[in-house]
């Protein structure tokens, strides 16, 4: 039902998947909230974070392009964008000649990768971006660890005391 009420244009009688949630109050932290004439491409079109991620950016009027595993040139569409939001779960695969200078970038890849300088055997998380190539031409850029990942955890709060007022009866707050 959220899902159909999502791609119908409806975001005030269900409830939004906590990830594209966050990830679209970051969006609305450098851009606002109406994202008229900003190119987003959105990499991965799961169920989960892809599809409904590239839907509320749609309908905040941004033009959207969704990227897969399939798409014939990426790094091409992605310098075509204003916001790059990538959740493909494949470590820092987007690097910095793939970003337009200025453009805001949603990390949302959580990649565990060998780190030996941490010890034996000892691994760290890290994105789909390349963090530290790219930091210097976006304009924004959220981090992994701790970007995306406690956005998603304070949405799922949110949507839990959403859900708790509309239960009561009670006009629900809106995040
Ligand atoms: N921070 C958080 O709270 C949070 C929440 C959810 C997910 N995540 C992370 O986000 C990442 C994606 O999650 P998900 O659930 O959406 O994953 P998923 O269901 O595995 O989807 C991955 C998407 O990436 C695409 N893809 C795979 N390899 C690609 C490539 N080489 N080039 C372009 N696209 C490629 C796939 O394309 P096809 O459809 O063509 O196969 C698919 O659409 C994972 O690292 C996951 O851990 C983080």
């Amino acid at each position: 039902m959220n899902a159909g009420k999502l791609a119908t244009g409806d975001l005030k009688t269900g409830l939004l998947s906590c990830t594209p949630a966050g990830a679209m109050i970051l969006v609305r932290q450098i851009h606002g909230k109406d994202l008229s004439g900003l190119n987003a491409l959105v990499i991965g079109r799961s169920n989960l974070f892809g599809k409904p991620m590239a839907q509320l950016l749609l309908n905040a009027n941004a033009t959207v392009a969704i990227g897969h595993s399939r798409s014939r040139d990426l790094p091409e569409l992605a310098r075509q964008a204003d916001i790059l939001v990538a959740a493909v779960g494949r470590a820092e695969m987007v690097k910095t000649d793939w970003l337009r200078p200025g453009v805001t970038v949603i990390d949302v890849g959580i990649n565990r990768v060998a780190a030996p300088e941490k010890g034996d055997g000892k691994f760290k998380l890290v994105g789909d971006v390349a963090f530290a190539e790219c930091k210097p031409v976006a304009q924004a850029i959220s981090p992994v660890p701790g970007g995306v990942g406690p956005m998603t955890i304070a949405m799922l709060m949110a949507n839990t005391v959403i859900a708790a007022h509309r239960r009561g009866g009670v006009t629900a707050p809106s995040f």
